[in-house]
């Protein structure tokens, strides 16, 4: 099955001269979301994980199903204001504009295996973060894995620390 055809270019979103990948035609077909979800947990080669990690918003969509088929726990980064707990906080610079991501201090035990998720890898910013916090936490990223990956933004590099894995390249 070729999962590019459930991807679409939204050209100028959310900005000028930013072409979007908007993968909600993906979410929406049920054999498409089950080839995504196959293909994910492939890229991890069989690797123990403790918890999954996603990213507020796009990485809510598919780390708790990662999360509940891999028999881990599931941990949300947030942007500023939104976890109710004490959190641990990481500023980061994305696409386009400037964030914070925050973490349950709580969320993650020294020692455990980790895995990233976020549905795409752009400039890095963003996984960036994610594994400074979880690393803060006493973690150990054991991969950062994406659905889509933006070659030409070459994200890889800004984290090349770690193991990344992407299903699809653009
Ligand atoms: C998008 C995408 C990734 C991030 C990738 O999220 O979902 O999380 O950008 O960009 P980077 O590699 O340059 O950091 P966005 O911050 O737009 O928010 P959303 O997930 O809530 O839509
Ligand atoms: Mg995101």
């Amino acid at each position: 099955m070729n999962l590019n055809e459930f991807i679409r270019d939204i050209p100028d979103f959310p900005e000028q001269g930013i072409v979007f990948k908007d993968i909600t035609p993906l979410m929406g077909n049920p054999v498409a979301l089950q080839a995504v979800q196959e293909g994910l947990l492939d890229l991890l080669q069989g690797l123990k994980i403790d918890k999954v990690v996603g990213m507020e918003s796009r990485g809510f969509f598919l780390g708790p199903a990662l999360a509940m088929h891999l028999n881990a726990g599931f941990v949300p980064l947030r942007k500023p204001g939104k976890l109710p707990h004490t959190t641990l906080k990481q500023a980061y610079g994305l696409e386009y504009g400037k964030d914070v991501l925050e973490m349950h201090t709580d969320a993650i035990e020294k020692g455990e295996r980790v895995l990233i998720h976020d549905d795409v890898l752009a400039t890095g910013g963003t996984a960036e973060a994610a594994c400074k916090l979880v690393e803060q936490a006493g973690g150990v990223v054991v991969q950062c894995n994406f659905l889509i990956e933006l070659d030409f933004l070459k994200g890889r590099e800004r984290i090349s620390a770690y193991s990344v894995q992407s299903l699809l390249h653009y």
